[in-house]
């Protein structure tokens, strides 16, 4: 059943840091490929005017996206701004007057957390929430409690189908090619348990520091930042269970389910780190605490996984940037050749950097009188960038009213009991230089198996 598409596009946070960096690009794209025909309002509380919004948004595009000037004047033509404090009631009212006859706008909050109850509370008083949808960016609240208690809030206004919580990782190319892969070659899913899969990795590694959102960073670090959310969405794509069927509702069930079966982490579970010169970053206090780097090492405690450990680190300041799991196959029971076991002898890369790579790698004779090996890689596949990016991908679809690949309320707080017991100062967060891989201390999560696999690019 089709449902029927937003009537205007508000965006809450218009003047900030991500509206700059990845919303303008990704509405010229929905208004380029006509996805997006309805008024668009930029909601913002920097004093700017509707001309100094289309300048920004020009400015965005060229910097961040391709500017293409047809589409460009379409977009702006559609543009209006609303500037004003959003604990002010005039701010709404003005919003409303902005929204003209519309009346199923789509609310995109790409605002702090800590706000997120004002405005929703202040949509509904200035009759902007009957019958519109509310798309809210991640983290959803701040831990497992808070969560609760926003989701209390927006169903006071909101019904489930109408709140679209995002996680631009479900939007990627490469995070929906895992899942495509799993289910389309059954030959995998034999293999894809304890029986023979000995353990699994993921790293998110960014080679640049927090590029002046020291303030957010300092509310948030690593573990609520991206572990909670973007990791553990890519953790579940790799162990769920096939859906029923190809309804996004059954996708959401077989997600939800997992999250709950993932054992929560504790201190011995975790190590924080962060990188040296952090503390001079503008916003960030000179005896902050916060990570920059999180590793942890998991267990799912269900039939398919008992025993597999899941090591997951992210950080920022490292050696390159990339994004990967490698699923590493259990090693042959006993040496035939007498040679000593590789490290990394069978596994399954995938990469989720904007191009999609999966290669299988395999220990493969060396020619000759020796039997001695050598270890290989099949690159399966390798296609450049994605056609959609994540955010045209997601907001095109929460226009649409298409829930699949936005989280769930049960999924958001399996996510925050994964991680609850170890958010704040209880554990120590070591200092690490820039350009390494991470405090040394994280060698000890991993120490029984044969290391973290650095991603070489
Ligand atoms: C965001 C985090 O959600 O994801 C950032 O707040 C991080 O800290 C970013 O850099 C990474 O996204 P991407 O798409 O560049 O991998």
């Amino acid at each position: 059943m089709d449902l029927p598409h937003s009537d205007a596009f508000v965006f809450f946070g218009a003047t900030g840091d991500l509206a700059y960096k990845q919303i303008f690009p990704a509405l010229q794209a929905l208004v380029r490929h006509g996805q997006l025909e309805a008024p668009i309002v930029g909601v913002g509380r920097s004093g700017w005017t509707r001309e100094k919004l289309i300048e920004q948004a020009r400015a965005s595009i060229r910097e961040h996206g391709v500017y293409d000037e047809q589409a460009f004047n379409k977009l702006a033509s559609l543009m209006g701004y609303v500037d004003g404090d959003y604990r002010e009631a005039a701010t709404f009212a003005r919003l409303r007057a902005a929204l003209g006859d519309a009346r199923m706008p789509l609310h995109y909050l790409a605002i702090p957390p800590s706000v997120f109850a004002t405005v929703i509370g202040a949509l509904a008083a200035a009759d902007c929430a009957a019958n519109a949808r509310v798309v809210l960016e991640k983290p959803f609240g701040r831990d497992l409690k808070s969560a609760r208690e926003l989701n209390v809030i927006l169903h006071k206004y909101f019904p489930e189908e109408s709140i679209f919580r995002i996680d631009h990782y479900l939007g990627k190319e490469p995070v929906q090619n895992i899942l495509y892969t799993r289910f389309t070659n059954a030959f995998l899913e034999p293999t894809w348990n304890r029986t023979y899969i000995r353990s699994v990795q993921i790293t998110m590694a960014e080679d640049f520091d927090v590029r002046g959102r020291g303030k957010f960073y300092e509310e948030a670090g690593a573990i609520r930042d991206v572990i909670q959310n973007h990791m553990l969405q890519v953790l579940s794509s790799v162990i769920m269970d096939a859906p029923l069927h190809n309804a996004a509702s059954a996708m959401r069930d077989e997600k939800s389910r997992v999250l709950r079966a993932i054992r929560p982490l504790d201190a011995n579970s975790v190590v924080r780190g962060q990188y040296r010169g952090y503390r001079s970053e503008a916003g960030v206090a000179d005896n902050s605490q916060v990570e920059t780097y999180a590793a942890v090492k998991l267990y799912v405690d269900s039939w398919r996984w008992a025993d597999v450990p899941f090591y997951i680190r992210a950080g920022k300041c490292l050696p390159v940037t990339c994004t990967e799991v490698v699923v590493e196959f259990r090693r042959p029971p006993r040496e035939v050749f007498g040679e000593l076991v590789p490290s990394l002898s069978s596994h399954l890369r995938l990469r989720l950097n904007r191009e999609v790579l999966i290669a299988l790698g395999m220990r493969v004779k060396v020619p000759g009188e020796r039997m001695a090996g050598e270890d290989v890689e099949l690159i399966v596949t390798r296609q450049p960038g994605d056609a959609l990016t994540p955010y045209e991908r997601l907001l095109g679809d929460a226009l649409r009213g298409d829930l699949g690949l936005f989280g769930r309320q049960d999924a958001i707080e399996a996510q925050w009991t994964v991680v609850d017991p170890v958010l704040g100062d209880i554990t120590p967060s070591y200092e690490y230089a820039r350009g390494s891989w991470g405090p040394r201390e994280a060698q000890r999560l991993i120490e029984g198996d044969d290391g973290w696999l650095d991603p070489v690019i």
